[in-house]
């Protein structure tokens, strides 16, 4: 398993481009499933979480040509041959539960493996399901697998109301009503960008989707669903990453691609904790106004709230903060796991619960730490670049999920880091 050495120093000033979501990209590619026709998607970024999904998609029958050294996915769903997504890819890689609704969609059939948990939380499955079955679907859970059936062989159109917000039901939901015989309307639907991205592309292959953007998505299902090209949106996960990177570290960075719609309270935030961001005609330029920035509170929330995924990388630029921070993760229910981490490089953090406080230090200290899932790797990989001496992460495979080149792009920076290999 690899590790990266990360040097503290000084500050960072550069140029950082944005990829693709990779959570866009991850409900993009089981699109394909809904049309014989070629999807090609450009903008994807290179993740191994991508290549889990390619495999996956290729264990059914799909054809995913990787072009432009993995820029460019070409698919191709002209003979799915295999309606049953396996244990051994599924646990993997969650998203994987996102080929059902498609699957039940198209051929009225489909047997996925239940993902299982995460280091983050349970995180089950049931608001899918329900769903599918408000769609008409016959769910049988045995062997810890979904066998899944639409009597007659499609899905009929229904209202779903989710109880709460959640981006995965919303998406296999959206995805398996393009194709269901007569109206779905999906009342308290996630707006996450990534949804925004999946319907734009679904309505370019033919898809009558209305409320586009906001909380009930009115769905006419269609017989059938054409080819496309599609542009992943650009990782807005990515992009508030780096821009903890000149906050926590000084200097300036601009970051190619950032759109400030995408990550608007996390903005909000920097704000308050003295770091201003500028729209460029590239992207966004952000810069810290002080020596060190200010305590400030944050909840997450379902966008566009302050997005979950960025919460482990706040807190690493909070550790380093004059006063004392809350950060309340009210969306996974163990997403504290890089606290005992940073408590190693010299932070103080007191975790409740869900209520984490911070009390910021004028310096954390290099040390060795490991990473426990993919946010947590890179709030680390903050973390050392901004603490005094050498910071080595182990565990990266969790960072390589989510995160292209991190080496080069925070190197092009002025950043000391290197990759270690096992
Ligand atoms: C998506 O996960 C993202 N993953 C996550 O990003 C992100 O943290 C999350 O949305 C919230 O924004 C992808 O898009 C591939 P949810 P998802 O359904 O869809 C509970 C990353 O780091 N829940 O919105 O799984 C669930 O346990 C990853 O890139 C149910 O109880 O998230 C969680 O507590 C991590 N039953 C909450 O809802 C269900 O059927 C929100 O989950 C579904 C979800």
């Amino acid at each position: 398993m690899d590790s990266i050495l990360v040097r503290g120093g000084g500050a960072l000033n550069g140029v950082i481009p944005i990829a693709g979501a990779k959570n866009a990209c991850l409900t993009l590619m089981p699109a394909t499933l809904l049309t014989t026709e070629p999807l090609t998607l450009t903008n994807a970024p290179r993740l191994s979480d991508i290549l889990t999904m390619t495999q996956l998609l290729g264990s059914l029958g799909a054809e995913v040509a990787s072009l432009q050294g993995g820029q460019v996915l070409a698919m191709s769903s002209h003979d799915i041959h295999n309606h049953t997504a396996d244990y051994d890819i599924v646990r993997k890689m969650r998203a994987s539960i996102l080929v059902l609704g498609p699957m039940l969609a198209r051929d009225g059939h489909a047997i996925v493996s239940l993902p299982g948990g995460c280091a983050i939380g349970a995180r089950p499955v049931d608001l899918h399901l329900r769903a599918l079955e408000a769609m008409g679907a016959d769910l049988d859970l045995r062997d810890g697998y979904v066998h899944a059936k639409a009597p007659g062989g499609r899905l009929k159109g229904a209202v779903v109301e989710f109880p709460f917000v959640s981006v995965g039901a919303t998406e296999n939901a959206l995805l398996a009503a393009t194709l269901a015989k007569g109206t779905t309307v999906l009342k308290n639907a996630a707006r996450e960008p990534e949804i925004v991205d999946l319907a734009q592309c679904l309505q370019r292959m033919g898809a009558q989707i209305d409320g586009i953007g906001t909380s009930t998505l009115t769905i006419q299902g269609v017989d059938r669903l054409g080819g496309a090209t599609h542009p992943v949106v650009t990782d807005r996960i990515e992009l508030g990453t780096y821009m903890l990177a000149p906050a926590i570290c000084g200097g300036e960075v601009e970051l190619l691609g950032g759109r400030m719609d995408l990550v608007g309270a996390f903005c909000e935030k920097l704000d308050e904790a003295g770091v201003s961001v500028e729209e460029t005609p590239r992207g966004l330029k952000v810069k810290r106004r002080g020596d060190r920035v200010k305590a400030v509170n944050v909840v997450t929330e379902p966008f566009p709230g302050f997005p979950t995924d960025l919460q482990a990388q706040m807190m690493a630029l909070l550790c380093t903060a004059d006063g004392v921070s809350v950060l309340e993760e009210r969306i996974f229910e163990n997403r504290f796991m890089h606290a005992p981490e940073l408590l190693r490089m010299g932070a103080k953090i007191d975790v409740h619960g869900g209520t984490a406080t911070v009390t910021g230090v004028q310096k954390l200290k290099g040390a060795r730490v490991m990473a426990t899932d993919l946010r947590a790797s890179i709030s680390l990989i903050l973390a050392g670049l901004a603490a005094e001496g050498e910071t080595v992460v182990s565990r990266v495979y969790h960072l390589d999920r989510g995160y292209e080149r991190v080496e080069e792009k925070l190197g092009a920076c002025g950043a000391h880091i290197e990759r270690i290999a096992s």
